[in-house]
């Protein structure tokens, strides 16, 4: 049962006699912004009448003359320029959703032709702790999934973790000379994030003194611009003044972002020198970056204590990993990180080579294409294999190992062009019909409108982002049961409680902006009781199960498709029609990858029910029939939203 799909079925005889391909117009059938204008809207015969050289109007007046709709609408009109209005009959209505009152799936019909779906998400560099960038990925890839497979397709997850990367070569070196062997018998994760971060912090220390003269001298120069450029505006005539005012803000911006930069190195350095410990530490390994730098490489040509190494680190950092995911309810099919791909990708380049793909250049392997100006580096002239060559291989590998019809790679939109060289160079390569899509989003920002941070510059973790979301949670949760005149939630509920509208708030934060925009991190809105939050969603539901507590009437036991449908007033018809449209929301979802079309749908729900629930009283219904009925549309609304939600990965509460 899908509503707009029936209407554009119904229109398609008609279009399929005027134009070749009608797909494009059956797309403008919507529905209505505006509850005047019916239900749906036809908005395609303007440019249908502008392609055939006639008058819209008229075309729009043949189009509904051919069309039969008369089973399960009110006559069609033509308004205005030639638009098309539908107005669904009201007892159609009342019949559909009897039916959907019956089914889990609340009306949404699995695909006809299911598509594997390999998702690559989350895919963090592990040995570093998990930080807020990490959300978006792992939340927006994890909604795909469950919003892929519930649309019927087949869904395989994959975590492609950087389990290969530099950051290994970091830790050895660590362990060899930083290491606490009590904190790594008892607890080897912190000791080793701990490593990572101090060899992190010492190398970036060397590199940032002796980035000091520059950075000074860049300073210097951009403020002797400044002055000149000043001075001369001062002077100028009107002719020039314009072009000099750019000079001046431009040498600003230059002085400001150069003072920025200095004070930031100072702080890095100022780290490190006011600590007796770090600065003995910092004058013992002053080659700290290239020696690391050289473990990584041992680690790649098969050095034995070094492979030993990571064999042990590795189950450390998987398992620091898992308890994240187990908490963000998020499961991977497969986790074939970088690593796994290591031993083909040698093949890859020769494959590459072999078919005149990849040539050598200034002594490395690479791959133009005419699209992009930078070269597809494949091997470096060191003999490094590099992220473009594990990508080839895991395309490959996805393609013949795993047979994917089509692969989303949920990653930051900084890397697009990554992605665009990828998919251009698989093509060449022979990859077939494997479809590729880059599902970009964009950053998580401070109120400062930089990268969220935390107060002293670090990257905000993702454990103690979570925990704080759940501890705001637990606040909001004890304020409200304890305004109740006997509190209702035991201890262990109100952890429980707190733990689905905490996670549930950081979630639908993230996902309710349009992915590919940047969003600002903003607790008190993220977890706020009203407007376009889960929170808000999550006590809709709860009101829903309130509803039914209070009537003593149990959901389970009610077979609510066997309940008629009354959509006496408006409020109820408006409702019921939004709760038929679960189908289209989906589709809208799946045809970019936008989970916030579905947070859009969830908050329309909850309006459209919070109107109707204003207006329509469930326990003093004017009659046992109408009662009921209205119990029906409670129903279906709580399924609903705990149905979406859930594709979102929220979970609801019965209580709050
Ligand atoms: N590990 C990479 C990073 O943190 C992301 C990997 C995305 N997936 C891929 N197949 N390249 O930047």
């Amino acid at each position: 049962m899908n509503l707009l799909a029936s209407i554009r079925q119904r229109f398609l005889p008609a279009l399929k006699d005027l134009v070749e391909d009608p797909a494009p117009l059956l797309d403008l059938v919507r529905p209505a912004q505006d509850a005047r204008f019916g239900d749906f809207q036809a908005n395609f015969a303007m440019p249908l009448a502008k392609q055939l050289g006639r008058n819209p109007r008229e075309l729009a007046q043949q189009i509904v003359d051919s069309v039969d709709l008369g089973d399960f609408c009110e006559p069609l009109e033509v308004a205005g320029p030639g638009f098309i209005n539908v107005r669904i009959s009201t007892s159609h209505l009342e019949t559909l959703l009897q039916q959907v009152a019956g089914d889990d799936r609340l009306g949404v019909v699995p695909v006809s032709s299911p598509r594997h779906f390999v998702v690559d998400f989350s895919s963090p560099n592990v040995a570093k702790p998990m930080h807020v960038g990490h959300l978006r990925s792992t939340v927006i890839g994890d909604a795909l999934c469950r919003t892929l497979r519930f649309a019927g397709h087949k869904v395989t997850s994959d975590n492609h973790i950087g389990d290969w990367g530099t950051q290994f070569g970091m830790i050895i070196y660590g362990f060899r000379h930083f290491r606490d062997e009590t904190s790594w018998q008892e607890e080897p994760v912190t000791e080793l994030a701990r490593l990572y971060r101090l060899v992190n912090q010492l190398s970036e220390y060397h590199a940032t003194r002796s980035s000091l003269p520059e950075l000074t001298r860049s300073l210097d120069a951009a403020r002797t611009e400044l002055e000149a450029a000043t001075a001369e505006a001062e002077v100028a005539d009107d002719a020039d003044r314009k072009k000099l005012k750019k000079r001046v803000s431009a040498a600003n911006k230059e002085v400001a972002s150069g003072e920025a930069a200095l004070h930031s190195a100072e702080a890095a350095i100022a780290a490190v020198e006011n600590s007796a410990a770090l600065s003995r530490q910092a004058a013992d390994h002053p080659q700290i970056a290239r020696l690391a730098r050289e473990e990584t490489a041992r680690l790649h040509a098969g050095d034995e204590e070094n492979l030993r190494f990571w064999n042990e680190f590795l189950p450390c950092c998987l398992e620091a990993l898992q308890r994240v995911y187990d908490r963000l309810d998020v499961q991977f099919d497969l986790t074939l990180g970088e690593s796994f791909y290591n031993p083909r990708l040698a093949d890859v380049v020769d494959s590459l080579a072999e078919q005149g793909m990849a040539v050598l250049s200034d002594g490395a392997m690479c791959v133009f294409s005419p699209e992009s100006n930078a070269p597809f580096i494949v091997r470096k002239s060191d003999g490094a294999f590099t992220y473009a060559t594990t990508d080839l291989a895991t395309v490959q590998y996805r393609r013949d190992e795993l047979r994917a019809d089509e692969v989303l790679y949920v990653v930051d939109k900084r890397q697009s062009g990554h992605f665009q060289q990828l998919f251009e160079t698989s093509v060449r390569w022979g990859i077939g019909d494997l479809q590729f899509r880059h599902v970009s989003f964009g950053t998580v920002m401070g109120s400062n409108g930089r990268p969220y941070k935390t107060r002293s510059g670090d990257t905000v973790g993702l454990e103690s982002l979570l925990d704080e979301a759940v501890s705001r949670a637990r606040r909001i949760v004890d304020e409200n049961d304890d305004r109740r005149e006997t509190a209702s939630l035991t201890d262990e509920q109100r952890a429980r409680v707190a733990e689905i509208v905490g996670l549930g708030g950081i979630k639908y934060a993230d996902l309710h902006h349009n992915r590919d925009s940047d969003y600002i991190f903003d607790w008190d809105k993220m977890l706020a009781t009203t407007g376009d939050t889960a929170t808000y969603m999550q006590y809709a539901y709860a009101r829903v199960c309130g509803i039914f507590r209070k009537l003593e009437l149990d959901r389970s036991d009610i077979d609510f498709s066997r309940i008629p449908v009354l959509l006496r007033t408006d409020e109820e018809r408006r409702l019921g029609l939004q709760l038929l449209s679960f189908g289209y929301a989906l589709d809208g979802v799946l045809a970019e990858y936008r989970p916030h079309l579905l947070t859009s749908w969830l908050f329309s729900t909850a309006e459209t029910f919070s109107q109707f629930f204003d207006k329509c009283s469930v326990q003093k219904a004017e009659s046992e029939e109408l009662q009921k009925s209205r119990l029906v549309l409670c129903d279906l609304m709580a399924r609903a939203i705990r149905t979406g939600l859930s594709l979102l990965g929220i979970d609801v509460t019965e209580t709050m």
